[in-house]
């Protein structure tokens, strides 16, 4: 049996290493250029060209290298008969989670504050209060319902806003409700799937129905927000301050303002990383299930795109 992995060199070599230890028997071949494609049975991919695995003509399995799919979906010359799963993985959300407690926990003990202040050698007792938090997560997937129980076990007060209604231990909005999500906010987590819903929903507008000036966490995808909508906020005191893991263009363009402007933390697209070790195990399983007319775990709705 033989599967192709299409994605940079980096991620490219971790999987072919975790899929030859856990299965020795398949046959990997790397990048597009391997001879007779119809042996091919599945694909592990990150971006991969559009058009390029219509030469799989067995194709059963496409397996996306991440929890996000805009980048596999936006080929859609992809048969609608082949599943695409994704990584669902507790690791994975173990990761995104302390990336998010890292980013409120900074915020909430003024940390940027006392940075400052010890460059200068200065003693800033009692000047910054702990700040009363109202954490609204936008996207109450996997990965931001990982991240809300999390916080609302230590003692955050957390809502959340998703796509369909949802049933949960804390106030869960959906629908026309976006507007009385946010104005019961002062931090705003947003981890929805990049989408033609969600394009550019991180907007002036949205900022502007938020009663309190609010801290933005974006960890989605840059095509999410809207950057110069970002700034005017940010100079509106809409906005308190923003912590960004992703952007519009990536890498940030050297010249782009976000690098130095004050209220503004930023990380370079690391919020959460794949665990190839972990995500093999569900490539393998999807395929299997695939083979006995099982139903696929992680199987992403092409409707929805998540
Ligand atoms: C990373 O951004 C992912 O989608 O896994």
């Amino acid at each position: 049996m033989r599967c192709v992995i299409i994605a940079p060199p980096e991620p490219t070599q971790q999987w072919k290493e975790n899929l030859e230890r856990v299965a020795p028997h398949i046959n990997i071949q790397i990048g597009l250029n391997g001879e007779h494609p119809e042996e091919v049975m599945f694909a592990m991919v990150w971006k991969q060209p559009i058009g390029s695995l219509v030469r799989f003509k067995n194709l059963k399995l496409v397996f996306s290298m991440g929890a996000g799919v805009d980048h596999v979906l936006k080929d859609n010359t992809i048969p609608s008969h082949i599943p695409i799963c994704r990584v669902i993985d507790p690791q994975m959300a173990f990761s995104m989670s302390n990336y998010i407690l890292m980013a409120i926990l900074n915020h909430q003990r003024s940390m940027y504050d006392f940075q400052k202040a010890q460059k200068q050698k200065h003693w800033a007792q009692f000047e910054f209060n702990e700040r009363q938090l109202k954490i609204g997560f936008l996207g109450t997937g996997h990965l931001g319902m990982d991240a809300a129980l999390k916080l609302k076990y230590l003692g955050f007060k957390v809502s959340g806003f998703s796509n369909s209604p949802k049933k949960t231990s804390f106030p869960s909005y959906s629908g026309d409700e976006l507007e009385e999500f946010l104005s019961k906010i002062n931090v705003l987590v947003c981890l929805v799937p990049y989408t033609p819903k969600t394009h550019a929903l991180l907007n002036y507008n949205l900022f502007k129905k938020l009663k309190e000036p609010t801290y933005l966490i974006n960890v989605s995808r840059g095509s999410v927000q809207v950057e110069n909508d970002i700034f005017k906020a940010l100079d509106e005191g809409l906005l308190s301050g923003v912590f960004l893991d992703v952007f519009e263009q990536e890498p940030l363009p050297k010249e782009s303002l976000l690098w130095l402007h004050p209220k503004v933390n930023l990380t370079p697209h690391i919020a959460s990383l794949t665990y190839p070790k972990e995500s093999i195990q569900q490539v393998l399983h999807c395929y299997q299930c695939i083979e006995k007319n099982l139903p696929i775990p992680q199987q992403v709705d092409r409707t929805k795109m998540y």
